[in-house]
């Protein structure tokens, strides 16, 4: 085993290893294809970039569309690590071999304009201001780039309630703070599908596709949304 790898072994936490598990369901029962596919995203021959990338699930799928440049970032080393040996070991002929970068969302290490393709698949919930990330992830993307993210509506926890844990509620409560006093307290919130369709239109990115996997009680859980850089940014973030 590699030091670096052994290193981070030592700071991989039962999260890390129940999400790695997940990952490698997902990718195995086809369901991180299916979320591409559903917002008809092909990676081929474009300059891609996959913002917090967790274990790689998404670059293993956007690897096999051979792109012509492929970069995972993660704020989190630990996944960085296992993230490339996932990578490595899920994919026998990679065309591409992706580059992983510690970057923290909304600080990015790119120039303007320089991707085709940026994915953000469950990292909102996580970010200290969905604005400004938005207005990041748009920062880096051509005009006429496409842009493909995720998160969890407020649908999500009601999933988790019968287990009477603590968690849904802190998500609530989360979001209600978000809301209303700007601070992401812990940084897990949820958003609506709507309003981050209202907020990427502000910033001169169009909704194309709209998804969402179930709702729970007529709340959606997780939602995708895929938007197209405009070739003009509007006058008013000029
Ligand atoms: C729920 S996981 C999603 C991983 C992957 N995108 C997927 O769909 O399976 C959230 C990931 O975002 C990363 N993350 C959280 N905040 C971040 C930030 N501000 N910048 C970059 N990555 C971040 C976490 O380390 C974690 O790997």
């Amino acid at each position: 085993m590699r030091s670096d790898s052994l290193l981070m072994k030592n700071r991989l936490t039962k999260w890390h290893s129940a999400y790695i598990q997940n990952a490698y369901h997902e990718l195995k029962r086809g369901t991180t294809r299916q979320q591409l596919d559903v917002l008809n995203i092909k990676a081929t021959d474009k300059k891609v970039l996959d913002v917090g990338c967790g274990p790689g699930n998404l670059l293993v799928e956007l690897a096999a569309d051979a792109p012509e440049h492929l970069i995972g970032v993660d704020v989190d080393e630990v996944f960085l690590v296992f993230g490339r040996s996932h990578i490595e070991n899920s994919i026998e002929d990679l065309t591409v071999t992706p580059t992983f970068l510690r970057a923290s969302l909304p600080t990015l290490p790119f120039a303007d304009e320089i991707f085709d393709l940026v994915t953000c698949f469950l990292v909102m919930p996580h970010v200290p201001d969905d604005s400004v990330a938005l207005l990041e992830l748009a920062r880096v993307l051509k005009p006429g780039g496409t842009l493909a993210i995720s998160g969890h509506g407020f649908g999500f926890p009601l999933r988790y309630l019968k287990r009477l844990r603590l968690k849904p509620l802190q998500m609530y409560l989360a979001t209600l703070i978000y809301k209303y006093i700007g601070k992401k307290w812990i940084r897990n919130t949820l958003q609506s599908d709507k309003e981050i369709c209202a907020l990427l239109n502000n910033i001169g990115l169009a909704p194309e596709v709209r998804h969402y996997n179930q709702k729970v009680l007529g709340c959606v859980s997780t939602y995708w949304i895929k938007a197209i850089k405009n070739e003009t940014i509007p006058k008013a973030i000029q």
